[in-house]
């Protein structure tokens, strides 16, 4: 997080002094252990949160404008919560009028504000800057309206901002371990009921490494709604053997294998990636429980190579981090994190063992790629919250 003193000053070098004070609020970024692609079948996830996020530096106003100011880009914007605004622009500011017309529409009614807002997620990494960027906002606002802050209802207007103003059905997985998350914790989500677990990610002396390919993830938005659209087929043509199933979450691997019959490529390996993910991350949540890393470590690799030949959402940059950092000692498992095609691939790594790991992982793909891969270790950070000024 940047410095606050530093967020104050500019703040009110762009909007002025108030007599009360500004407020700050944060929200984290997010890397998912395991769970990739289930969370919009009604399936489980695994993600942990950031120390790294979004600040949102807010003050009311007395009418409903919000004025927002994005340090990083250096760009204003204004927007009206009485007039949503003529769609999407493909920009950051998407993101705040989507979320600020919809907590205002479903959740409570908000005042303006004057909004100034920094982060240190790097963009396009796969680390959620955007689920970030949502959730700082809408809390921000929501406290600025005097509302207690429903976290699950404030990642759930996430969700449907990104599906109105920004145009990715994405599921709930990042707004909702942005909202909730624990620090220290994984958080287990059954993204049916919402139910939420925190899983305490082990103490000792095995790190989370998340590295970025620097590659940003193209096709990402059309990719993504694609596999969306073929796990609704999938459903449609198991239905009639399996009636009263309602997404993949409710079918089983042994429904699966009776059933692959009715199932066209591509749309059979596209539902056992999802069948076989969903049961992966429910036994991995259980490895972690009872610590055991060795476990978790191999069902990431499984996931990998699910995601890499069946799902088809890596790509060579990512299969290369990943083979690159499993050859290393030290190293119990890694995986893409994400969406996918770009992003950031996530690692479990002896401490002892990171220093050795980077500079073998740096090095395999520096010389295959040209470009240095992008790092950072992680213990788990905490959901959205306000914090001092
Ligand atoms: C993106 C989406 C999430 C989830 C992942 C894949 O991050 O925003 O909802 O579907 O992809 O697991």
């Amino acid at each position: 997080m940047r410095d606050t003193v530093d967020a104050r000053s500019h703040f009110e070098a762009h909007f002025g002094r108030r007599s009360h004070g500004p407020r700050a609020f944060f929200a984290p970024g997010r890397v998912n252990l395991i769970g990739e692609h289930t969370d919009y079948n009604d399936g489980f996830v695994l993600p942990v949160a950031l120390e790294l996020g979004v600040t949102v530096v807010a003050a009311p106003r007395d009418d409903r404008t919000i004025r927002v100011h994005s340090l990083d880009l250096d760009q204003t914007a204004e927007l009206d919560l009485d007039r949503p605004g003529a769609g999407r622009t493909g920009r950051w500011v998407d993101y705040i009028e989507g979320i600020a017309h919809i907590v205002d529409s479903r959740i409570h009614t908000l005042r303006g504000a004057d909004l100034l807002v920094t982060g240190d997620v790097p963009h396009g990494a796969g680390l959620s800057s955007s689920a970030a960027l949502e959730m700082a906002t809408g809390f921000a606002l929501l406290s600025l309206a005097g509302a207690t802050v429903d976290r699950v209802a404030l990642a759930l207007a996430g969700q449907a901002a990104e599906h109105t103003f920004v145009g990715t059905r994405c599921g709930i997985m990042d707004q909702l371990v942005s909202a909730c998350a624990r620090a220290g914790a994984a958080l287990l989500v059954d993204c049916r009921s919402l139910a939420t677990e925190a899983v305490p990610l082990p103490a000792g002396p095995v790190a989370i490494l998340v590295t970025d390919t620097r590659k940003k993830h193209a096709l990402a938005t059309s990719e993504y709604n694609t596999r969306r659209a073929e796990c609704e087929r999938g459903v449609a043509l198991l239905g009639g053997a399996l009636p009263g199933i309602r997404a993949l979450r409710d079918v089983t691997e042994e429904a699966f294998a009776e059933n692959t019959s009715l199932l066209p490529d591509p749309i059979l390996r596209r539902v056992r990636h999802v069948v076989t993910e969903n049961a992966r991350t429910q036994s991995a949540a259980q490895a972690l429980r009872r610590g055991d890393i060795a476990a978790v470590g191999a069902s990431f690799v499984a996931s990998h190579r699910s995601l890499q030949h069946d799902y088809e959402v890596s790509c060579p940059e990512l299969d290369a981090l990943v083979d690159l950092a499993v050859a290393q000692p030290g190293v119990h498992g890694a995986r893409m994190t994400g969406g996918g095609f770009g992003g950031s691939t996530v690692s479990l790594v002896d401490e002892s063992a990171l220093d050795a790991v980077m500079a073998a992982v740096r090095d395999g793909y520096r010389s295959r790629f040209g470009v240095e891969p992008g790092f950072l270790v992680t213990r788990g950070g905490a959901g959205a919250r306000e914090i001092e000024l």
